[in-house]
């Protein structure tokens, strides 16, 4: 018992969330280079455009030793072990991203020093925020001009109604800049331009250290003194348990392609970070301490491993100490499912996993049997809560260029759906697929997926279809009459759950005027 509590408590989960181009990937390397978990930069890395370059971006995954969607990395820092989920870095909404959210203990968010809170960055912080996930701010690209700290700082609260305690405050920027002064720990951290990971720092006693003065000038440690000073009056002190509840994010300043602020900011996570917390289901909380297995699958990911056309579910732990080769109960078919091979991320390979625990993620490989949102216990009937779908925002239906082979869609369709890539509905009436995604850029890549894995190629055409809507009622007859009198309207998704096709905003509402009864649902928990 001793030992799970000392393996739950070491265990950091995260992911960064940033706005293209803020640097998240860089950050990772850099990371997973503290973490001694790679030896050289470049491993993770798919450069810039290219890496989000529409056509390329499928190529990419494929040939890249850590591909972009699929990648949890693990490795051990200071006594802890971290496990770093990767999201999506199109630009695109992603569906995938908000449901490893709710696989993580924690976030950081990357922001650019000259950009601000940018789109993406709103966005993603608006899906933590929902689970009250914990957030460190890293400003990055301290190293170039960008706007000052009052100023980032101010946005940051305004724009996401969050309070800010500097961690460490920039001295100066882009060609004058000289490092960072660690609130936290009263240090001086100097900057180095291209610097390796020991930074030269310098212990000081406050403020008022005559040490300051035999490495910055005058006017910059007058300069530091006044912005401690006031940043100090205007602003929160740390305060952990603030943290924790995600109202308050301790920020760090640095520059990821440079080293610098990256060992902070590990050190800073596995100080302040929170280790795995209770889980939601449906009947009670689990405990991450619990002696017996829990998981939950957040994602499946087709063809990690081209030579293989398994699928690999991800299940995060939230319980108990996973040992090779046991079996564990899959909840929702009440099946016994073995758990031979599962694999653990390690920053370059995936390994066989011999043993993990509440935080970590498996790899389970299956043949489709697993599906999001899918409960693993030891015997118990739970269900983890928490793991959205959303409404599609965007309807094509979608066709096989050789309408001999429509089965063969039908059944590519639906192990992309119960992969969670896509809705897929079957209108009552008519033949064609209706497909579903939250952002327009997914309909490509379905269709690279669907000719790749599948060997069929397929159309996608605009539908005048306007969204989406699960529909229920507390009254089963009402549900059916509602159902028969919309027939035209009306289809299934891939779980044989009804769904309204609205073709208009109009339609839709006049179908809410018309059945108040009826709830139109714009998410939906899986299962
Ligand atoms: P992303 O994953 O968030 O999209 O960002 P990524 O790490 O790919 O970084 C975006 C660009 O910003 C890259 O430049 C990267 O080198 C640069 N960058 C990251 N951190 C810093 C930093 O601390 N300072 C400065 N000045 N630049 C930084 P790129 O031109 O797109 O690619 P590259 O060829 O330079 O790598």
């Amino acid at each position: 018992m001793a030992d799970l509590e000392t393996e739950v408590s070491r265990r950091r989960t995260f992911a960064i969330i940033a706005h293209p181009d803020a640097g998240k990937t860089t950050l990772t390397e850099k990371l997973l280079l503290f973490g001694g978990a790679i030896q050289l930069a470049g491993a993770v890395k798919a450069r810039g455009e290219q890496r989000r370059a529409r056509s390329d971006w499928m190529k990419v995954e494929r040939e890249r030793g850590i591909s972009v969607t699929a990648s949890v990395m693990t490795f051990d820092y200071r006594g802890c072990t971290f496990n770093l989920l990767d999201t999506p870095g199109h630009e695109d909404f992603s569906e995938d991203t908000y449901r490893t959210l709710t696989a993580v203990d924690s976030a950081v968010m990357v922001i650019d020093a000259a950009k601000g809170i940018e789109s993406q960055t709103r966005k993603l912080f608006e899906a933590c925020r929902l689970r009250d996930v914990p957030i460190v701010t890293f400003v990055n690209k301290l190293d170039r001009e960008g706007r000052e700290p009052f100023d980032l700082i101010s946005e940051i609260e305004q724009t996401l109604a969050l309070d800010i305690t500097p961690a460490s405050w920039p001295i100066g920027m882009g060609k004058s800049f000289k490092g960072c002064y660690d609130l936290f720990n009263d240090r001086l951290v100097m900057f180095e331009r291209g610097g390796t990971q020991g930074e030269a720092s310098l212990k000081i006693e406050g403020l008022d250290d005559p040490k300051l003065a035999t490495t910055l000038r005058e006017d910059e440690v007058q300069r530091l003194r006044d912005d401690v000073e006031m940043a100090r009056g205007l602003m929160p002190q740390f305060d952990l348990a603030s943290y924790r509840e995600g109202h308050l994010s301790p920020v760090y300043f640095g520059s990821a392609v440079n080293n610098f602020g990256v060992g902070e900011l590990l050190a800073g996570l596995a100080e302040m970070a929170p280790p795995p917390r209770p889980q939601p289901t449906t009947t009670r909380a689990v405990e991450p301490t619990e002696d017996k297995l829990t998981g939950f699958v957040f994602k499946i990911q087709a063809n990690m491993d081209p030579k293989h056309r398994d699928r690999i579910a991800f299940v995060r732990l939230c319980s108990g100490k996973f040992r090779r080769g046991m079996k564990a109960l899959h909840v929702r078919s009440a099946k016994q499912l073995n758990l031979h091979n599962p694999v653990l991320f390690l920053a370059q390979d995936r390994e066989l996993a011999e043993e993990a625990y509440a935080g970590d993620i498996l790899g389970v490989p299956n043949h489709g049997n697993l599906r999001i949102g899918d409960t693993l216990t030891e015997g118990e009937q739970l269900q983890f809560t928490g793991i959205p779908s959303f409404a599609p925002e965007h309807l094509q239906s979608v066709r096989a260029d050789d309408p001999l082979r429509a089965k063969h869609l039908g059944k590519a369709l639906e192990q992309l759906a119960e992969e969670g890539a896509a809705r897929v509905f079957r209108p009552l009436i008519g033949t064609d697929w209706i497909v579903g995604v939250v952002g327009a850029l997914q309909f490509e890549i379905l269709a690279d997926r669907i000719r790749t894995e599948y060997g069929l190629p397929v159309r996608f055409e605009p539908t005048s279809l306007y969204t989406a809507r699960w529909v229920e009622a507390d009254e089963p007859a009402e549900l059916k009459r509602f159902l028969d009198a919309s027939r035209a309207s009306i289809g299934d998704d891939h779980n044989g759950d009804p769904v309204f096709l609205a073709r208009n905003a109009w339609h839709l509402d006049r179908a809410a005027e018309d059945y108040p009864k009826i709830r139109f649902l714009k998410t939906k928990e899986q299962n």
